[in-house]
C-alpha cells in the first residue's frame, strides 16, 4: 500500500524559499524564532531549563487543556497532540476506513484528505465545491464518513450560518460520522476564532492546528479530537509512528495558544487586507476569468481563461515576476490557480503590480 505522489509538494519545495512573492503556500509567511518566542511570551532563559526528555505520548496536560478550551464541551482526555494535522488525519483514517468505506468530501481537496483514504481502499465521493456548501447536497449523499474541511483549501469557501446549522442537525439526527478538518479556524471571515463542528459525543471528530495561521509551520504541532476510546487507539497507533512531539515544540505551542489574543488580530488584518487588495484587482491580471473571495482561511481559487494550462501559467509567472502560485493541476482541477494570502502586505502589493504588468504570460 502506497499513496500516489503528493502533487503540491514538488513545486512547493522548488519555489517556496526562492519566490520574491510567495502566494503558493497555504500558510502565513513564517516568523523567526526570536519573534515566535516573543509572541509566545517565552524568554530564551525559560527554554534553558526545559527538560529534553520525551513529552507525554498523548501530549502534555497543559497543552491538551489549552487545545480542549478551543472546543465547547471537549476535555483534555479527548485531545491527542500530533506531529502536524497530517499525522492526525493519517491516524484517524487508519482507524475509520476499511476497503469499500464510502468517504464523501468537497472537491477539489487537500490531497491527504482523499489520497490516504484511497490507499486504504475507500470509495471516494467527490462533492463539487459549487454545491458542497449547501446542506441539501449532503442529504442526498449516502456515505460512511463525511469529511468537512472548512474554511476550505483550496477555494477559501465556508458554510453560511443557516446551511451549517441545518447540516449539523441532519448529521446528528442520522447519526453520521463526520471528520472536521479545521486547520484554518484561526482565520475566520470575522472574529478571532471560527466555528467548529467538533463534538466527540456525536461522532463528530476533528483535526486542527494553528501552525499555518500563526506562521510557525516548522513547529509541526497538530491535534486530533475524538472520544476517549478512539483517542486511546490513535495514541497507541502514534506510538509506532512519531511517538511524541518535541517538548520544545509543545512548550512554544502552549505559549502561542495562551497568548493568541495579543498577536492574532495583527495577523488577521494582514490576511484580510491581502484578500481585499486581491479581490479589488484580480480582473486586471492577464487571462483570468473568475475569483470568489475567500470567506475564511488563507487561500482562494482563481479561474483562468479556457484552454490555458495552469502549470504553464504558474511557471511563466514565476520566471517573469518571481510571483509563486500553485497550479490547479496540482489539485487535479485544470483551469485554476490557488492563491495564498499569507505574504506581507508590501510584497503582495509589489507582486500583484508585477503580475498585472506582465503582458507575455501565455
Ligand atoms: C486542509 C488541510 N489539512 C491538513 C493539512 C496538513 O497540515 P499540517 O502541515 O499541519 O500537517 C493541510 C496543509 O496544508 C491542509 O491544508
Amino acid at each position: 500500500m502506497e499513496p500516489r505522489e503528493f502533487f503540491i509538494e514538488d513545486r512547493l519545495e522548488r519555489f517556496r524559499l526562492k519566490a520574491f512573492c510567495n502566494l503558493g503556500e497555504s500558510g502565513l509567511g513564517f516568523f523567526r524564532l526570536e519573534e515566535v518566542l516573543r509572541m509566545a511570551g517565552i524568554s530564551f532563559s525559560d527554554l534553558q531549563d526545559l527538560p529534553m526528555n520525551d513529552a507525554p505520548n498523548q501530549g502534555s496536560l497543559e497543552l491538551r487543556s489549552a487545545i480542549a478550551n478551543l472546543y465547547p464541551g471537549v476535555t483534555p482526555d479527548q485531545v491527542l497532540v500530533t506531529t502536524g494535522t497530517g499525522e492526525a488525519l493519517y491516524l484517524a483514517f487508519h482507524m475509520m476506513i476499511q476497503p469499500k468505506t464510502k468517504v464523501a468530501l468537497i472537491w477539489p481537496a487537500f490531497q491527504a484528505l482523499y489520497e490516504i483514504p484511497k490507499m486504504l481502499g475507500a470509495e471516494i465521493i467527490q462533492v463539487p465545491h459549487e454545491s458542497g456548501f449547501h446542506a441539501s447536497t449532503w442529504k442526498d449523499i449516502d456515505a460512511d464518513l463525511y469529511i468537512l474541511n472548512h474554511p476550505h483549501n483550496p477555494t477559501g469557501k465556508t458554510f453560511s450560518e443557516r446551511e451549517w446549522n441545518t447540516l449539523l442537525t441532519w448529521f446528528r439526527e442520522k447519526k453520521k460520522k463526520v471528520l472536521f478538518d479545521e486547520h484554518y479556524r484561526f482565520l475566520p471571515g470575522e472574529g478571532l476564532l471560527g466555528r467548529t463542528g467538533v463534538d466527540p459525543n456525536h461522532f463528530f471528530y476533528g483535526t486542527g492546528s494553528f501552525t499555518k495561521c500563526f506562521g510557525v509551520t516548522g513547529l509541526r504541532v497538530g491535534w486530533l479530537v475524538a472520544e476517549e476510546s478512539f483517542l486511546q487507539r490513535a495514541r497507541s497507533f502514534k506510538d509506532y509512528l512519531t511517538h511524541t512531539v518535541s517538548p520544545l515544540s509543545e512548550r512554544i505551542a502552549l505559549g502561542l495558544l495562551k497568548n493568541k489574543e495579543s498577536f492574532l488580530p495583527g495577523i488577521q488584518s494582514r490576511v484580510r487586507n491581502n484578500i481585499v487588495r486581491f479581490t479589488s484587482l484580480w480582473r486586471e491580471l492577464p487571462k483570468t476569468k473568475s475569483f470568489t473571495a475567500p470567506e475564511g482561511g488563507l487561500v482562494g481559487w482563481l479561474g483562468l481563461e479556457s484552454g490555458i494550462s495552469s502549470e504553464k501559467y504558474a511557471d511563466r509567472l514565476f520566471e517573469k515576476t518571481g510571483v509563486f502560485v500553485l497550479p490547479g493541476s496540482n489539485f487535479e482541477e485544470e483551469g485554476f490557480l490557488r492563491i495564498g494570502f499569507g505574504e506581507t502586505e508590501e510584497r503582495m502589493a509589489e507582486g500583484l503590480k508585477r503580475w498585472r504588468e506582465c503582458s507575455d504570460l501565455i
